[in-house]
């Protein structure tokens, strides 16, 4: 029964974790930069790396402290080796490797999106999985759509070919004057709204398994400009009327769900797949999971709402597999940014 301490600085939160047998956790913290950022809208990189070097020796001492461990206790120390932002990667690399080199523990590197995907190893009680399953990630940097034939085995079919869906509801958000992250903001106001008030075009790049919500992006800021005191390049100036501002949320929702939705269930049936796995932060979002629980041919899994935006628990989950499987990574392995998952 191995246990994996995990780091995770891909983006702007500072996290470490220790678990069990890649599904039990015995701690999972985070120190959330989110609060530093929202004056900016959104990530500022250098703000970012600077943040975690102040903090990751707490976060790591309290997650070893929460779990009532010691390095001594300790099989593997993984962190997430990228995709994410340079400046913010090296941080919790570097301080595993120290970690590794000073305890003489084995040092895994793990993809980001990988680690999304084990989250939902996470689920207490979860069934065994029969590959393959179609995985949809859906964070805030990425929208890949994926065929997992076996552990560490993929096949990427397709992803968006410019925002991520995350990003598109955190620019959006940003339109309509709403806060940051804009995901959790888009899905509160459009509680209040009607989906179908402005028809928005569904992007289904037919004859793909790509995305692109950009245009989508573009056609609210046409609405918005269309309003009588839409202003929205300067995200505090915007006066929208407040139900309308539910509106287009709504909207703007509905259409990306509708097409991560119906790409995602047509790619399983097509691939026979025995489930759907959603994963990242956007799969926190309650429209997205009823609209699969409604349309999903075959059983969906989604993480608990702790695990779907970054954590190090969701690493440690894919550590785990990658340690059973033998990986040993050497000690001066480099950040890699652009990471691919396939
Ligand atoms: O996975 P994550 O924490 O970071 C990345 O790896 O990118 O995802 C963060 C993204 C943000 O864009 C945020 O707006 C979005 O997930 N998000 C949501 C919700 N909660 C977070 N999007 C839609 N609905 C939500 N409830
Ligand atoms: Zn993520």
């Amino acid at each position: 029964m191995p246990r994996i301490l995990a780091l995770e600085t891909s983006c702007d939160e500072t996290a470490a974790a220790v678990v069990a047998d890649g599904r039990v956790i015995l701690s999972n913290v985070i120190a959330s930069q989110a609060a530093s950022h929202a004056q900016y809208g959104g990530v500022f990189p250098e703000v970012a790396s600077r943040m975690h070097i102040e903090v990751i020796y707490a976060v790591v001492q309290a997650a070893l402290n929460e779990a009532h461990v010691g390095l001594g206790d300790i099989d593997a120390i993984a962190a997430t080796r990228g995709p994410g932002l340079p400046g913010s990667l090296v941080v919790g690399l570097n301080v595993a490797k120290g970690l590794a080199l000073g305890r003489g523990l084995p040092l895994l590197g793990i993809n980001h999106l990988e680690g999304h995907v084990y989250s939902l190893w996470l689920v207490e009680g979860a069934p065994e999985v029969q590959f393959p399953v179609v995985v949809l990630i859906v964070s805030g940097g990425h929208t890949e759509l994926i065929l997992m034939h076996d552990h560490g085995r993929y096949e990427r079919l397709g992803g968006t070919l410019d925002d991520a869906a995350g990003e598109a509801f955190d620019k959006v958000a940003r339109l309509l004057g709403l806060g940051y992250p804009g995901g959790p903001e888009i899905e509160r106001a459009a509680r209040d709204g009607h989906p179908a008030a402005y028809k928005f075009a569904r992007p289904w790049l037919d004859g793909t398994w790509d995305f692109s919500f950009s245009g989508l992006k573009t056609a609210v800021l046409y609405e918005v400009k269309k309003q009588p005191y839409g202003r929205p390049l300067l995200a505090s100036d915007v006066q929208l009327d407040p139900m309308e501002v539910r509106n287009l949320a709504a909207s703007f929702q509905a259409a990306v769900v509708e097409v991560l939705v119906g790409k995602t269930v047509a790619a399983a049936k097509a691939y026979n797949a025995t489930e759907i796995f959603v994963a990242g932060g956007v799969s926190a979002n309650t429209a997205l999971r009823e609209a699969f629980a409604r349309l999903a041919p075959v059983p969906v899994r989604v993480p608990p709402l702790s695990l779907c935006t970054d954590n190090a628990a969701m690493i440690a989950a894919a550590a785990n597999f990658r340690y059973l499987a033998g990986q040993r990574d050497a000690l001066d392995i480099d950040a890699l940014p652009n990471w691919r998952l396939a």
